[in-house]
C-alpha cells in the first residue's frame, strides 16, 4: 500500500504523566464525562481507552477559527495510570501510541514519572505535546470556561502572567536539563523541532481548544506513514470481564487490520492458547470510556484503530496486556498459538525459583506485571512462588497452603483488584491460608506488613 495520504486510520494517543496531574480529568474534561471521580483512590490503575469522531475535534476547537482539514477518520486515545507501580502498564500504553499527550502539573514541573514517561516516549521516537495542566490553580486566575488559552491569558492580571511565565520557563528550563527543547505553542516558530507545549486546565477548560487542535492539525501531517491504514490485524487485549448477557468478554485495541463476527481468533490463556470464534463486537458510544459501564453499540466488522469489546466462547481464561491473533485461510493454527502465548511465558518466568513465597493473583497481566515489580522493589521485597490471574479460585488457596509447611507466613495470596470465591474464601479460613485484598497495589503490601508484625508477636 503506498503513504499518499488517503486511507489513513485514526492515530492512537496516549495520555502519560506523573500521578494526579490530571491525565483522566482532561479526558473528562473533553468527553464531558466523569470518570475520575469514581476512580478507587482517585487514582487510574487500568489502561483506559476513548474514540473522539474527527466532528468532535473540530467543533470543540472552532473557536480557533483554523481551517481543519481533517484526514484522519478520528483519534482514539490512551489513558494510562501515573502511580508509580504502574510501569508496565505506562509501557504497553506508549507500545500502542502514535503520538501522546505528555501531562505536567504547573504546579509541581517535572516529576519522576514525568521523566520515566519521557524516556519511554523517547525510546520509541515518539513525537508528543505538553499539557502544562491546572492553570486554574495559578493565584487569583480568573476563570474563562472552555478558552482558547490566549483568549484566557489576556483575561489574567499582570500578576497571574507573571506568575504562569515564571513557572514556564522553570519547566522548559527543566525540559532542557532532560536535552529537550519546548516553548509554549503559540510562540513556537520551529514546530517539528521544538516541542509544544500546551497550558490547559481539565477543571475550567481552558487550552482544551487548543490542545484538541493541535492534535488533529499535527498527526496526520507528519505521520502519514504509520498512519497509512495496513489490513494485517494488530490487535491488543487491555482487560477481561464479564458482561451481562454475554458471558465473558475481552477489552482490546485494534490498531490495524478489520476484526469480524465469525472470525477465528486465538488468544492467550492461563491454561494455554485459546481458539474461538468472534461471536459480538461492541464498541462504546463515541466520546464515552470504555472502562465504564453503558450502552454499546453492535457491529459486524470494525476497522482500526478502535478500542472494541468481543464477545465469544471460553474466554474466562484469556490474559489481558497479550495479543489477540486472527487465523487466515492460509495460517497454520498451531503457528498462531504459538505466537499467542509468548507474553504470558514471558511473565511466568519471573517467579521465585527458590519455590518460596507468596500466590499473587491479579486482575490483567498488566497488573499482575505491576504487583511483581513493585513486590520485586528493595523497600518491599516479597518473594513470589505461584501467579494467577482472575478471581481467586480453590486451587489458587491449595497452591498457597503448600507454603504451610514451609514458611507460614508465604502461605498467603495478595489479591489484587479481583474477587474471591466463597468456596476459595471457605477453603482459605479452613487451611489457615491468608488472603489480602486490595484495589491499591500497595495497601497489599501495608496489610502483608501488618499480618507478619503480628506472626513475629
Ligand atoms: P493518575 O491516573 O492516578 O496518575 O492521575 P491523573 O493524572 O489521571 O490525575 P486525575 O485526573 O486523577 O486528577 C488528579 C487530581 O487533580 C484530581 O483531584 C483532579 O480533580 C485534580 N485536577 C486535575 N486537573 C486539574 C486542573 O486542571 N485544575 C485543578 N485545579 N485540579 C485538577
Ligand atoms: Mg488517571
Ligand atoms: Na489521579
Amino acid at each position: 500500500q503506498k503513504a499518499d495520504g488517503e486511507n489513513l486510520r485514526s492515530p492512537i494517543c496516549c495520555i502519560m504523566g506523573h500521578v494526579d496531574t490530571g491525565k483522566t480529568k482532561l479526558l473528562d474534561c473533553i468527553r464531558g464525562t466523569n470518570v475520575q471521580e469514581g476512580e478507587a483512590g482517585g487514582i487510574t490503575q487500568q489502561i483506559g481507552a476513548t474514540y473522539f469522531p474527527a466532528e468532535n475535534l473540530r467543533d470543540r476547537s472552532r473557536e480557533l477559527k483554523a481551517d481543519v482539514k481533517l484526514k484522519v477518520p478520528g483519534l482514539l486515545v490512551i489513558d494510562t495510570p501515573g502511580h508509580e507501580s504502574f510501569t508496565n502498564l505506562r509501557s504497553r500504553g506508549s507500545g500502542l501510541c502514535d503520538i501522546a499527550i505528555l501531562v505536567v502539573d504547573i504546579m509541581h514541573g517535572l516529576e519522576p514519572q514525568t521523566i520515566e514517561s519521557l524516556n519511554l516516549l523517547r525510546m520509541r521516537n515518539t513525537e508528543f505535546i505538553v499539557a502544562l495542566n491546572k492553570v486554574d490553580r495559578l493565584y487569583g486566575w480568573n476563570t474563562c470556561r472552555n478558552a482558547p488559552i490566549t483568549k484566557a491569558m489576556k483575561q489574567q492580571s499582570q500578576d497571574v502572567q507573571n506568575e504562569f511565565k515564571r513557572r514556564l520557563i522553570q519547566v522548559t528550563t527543566q525540559f532542557k536539563e532532560q536535552g529537550l527543547n519546548t516553548e509554549v505553542y503559540y510562540d513556537n516558530k520551529e514546530i517539528g523541532k521544538t516541542i509544544n507545549i500546551v497550558p490547559t486546565s481539565a477543571v475550567s477548560g481552558e487550552g482544551i481548544p487548543d490542545l484538541l487542535l493541535l492534535l488533529a492539525q499535527w498527526s496526520p501531517k507528519t505521520m502519514v506513514e504509520k498512519l497509512t491504514y495496513s489490513n494485517v490485524v494488530q490487535c491488543t487485549v487491555l482487560e477481561v470481564k464479564g458482561l451481562e448477557g454475554y458471558g465473558t468478554t475481552i477489552d482490546v485495541v485494534l490498531v490495524n487490520g478489520v476484526l469480524h463476527v465469525g472470525d477465528q481468533i486465538v488468544v492467550c490463556g492461563m491454561q494455554g492458547p485459546i481458539v474461538t470464534t468472534i461471536r459480538v463486537l461492541l464498541t462504546p458510544h463515541p466520546m464515552k470510556e470504555l472502562r465504564v459501564k453503558g450502552a454499546c453499540l453492535h457491529h459486524k466488522e470494525i476497522k482500526g484503530a478502535q478500542s472494541i469489546k468481543i464477545a465469544a466462547q471460553s474466554l474466562e481464561h484469556a490474559i489481558a496486556g497479550t495479543g489477540l491473533y486472527v487465523v487466515g485461510p492460509n495460517d497454520d493454527l498451531e503457528v498462531v498459538k504459538e505466537s499467542a502465548m509468548e507474553d504470558m511465558n514471558s511473565v511466568m518466568s519471573r517467579t521465585d525459583k527458590s519455590g518460596e513465597g507468596v500466590y499473587v493473583q491479579a486482575s490483567t497481566l498488566g497488573s499482575l506485571e505491576a504487583l511483581l515489580e513493585f513486590l520485586k522493589t528493595p523497600a518491599v521485597n516479597i518473594p513470589v512462588s505461584g501467579i494467577g490471574i482472575g478471581p481467586v479460585h480453590k486451587k489458587d488457596v491449595v497452591w498457597a497452603s503448600a507454603m504451610l509447611n514451609k514458611k507460614k507466613e508465604y502461605a498467603t495470596i495478595l489479591a489484587f483488584d479481583v474477587n474471591v470465591k466463597a468456596e476459595a474464601r471457605e477453603l482459605a479460613d479452613e487451611k489457615g491460608v491468608k488472603i489480602f485484598i486490595a484495589d491499591i497495589i500497595y495497601h497489599l503490601f501495608d496489610q502483608f506488613k501488618a499480618y507478619i508484625g503480628t506472626l513475629k508477636e
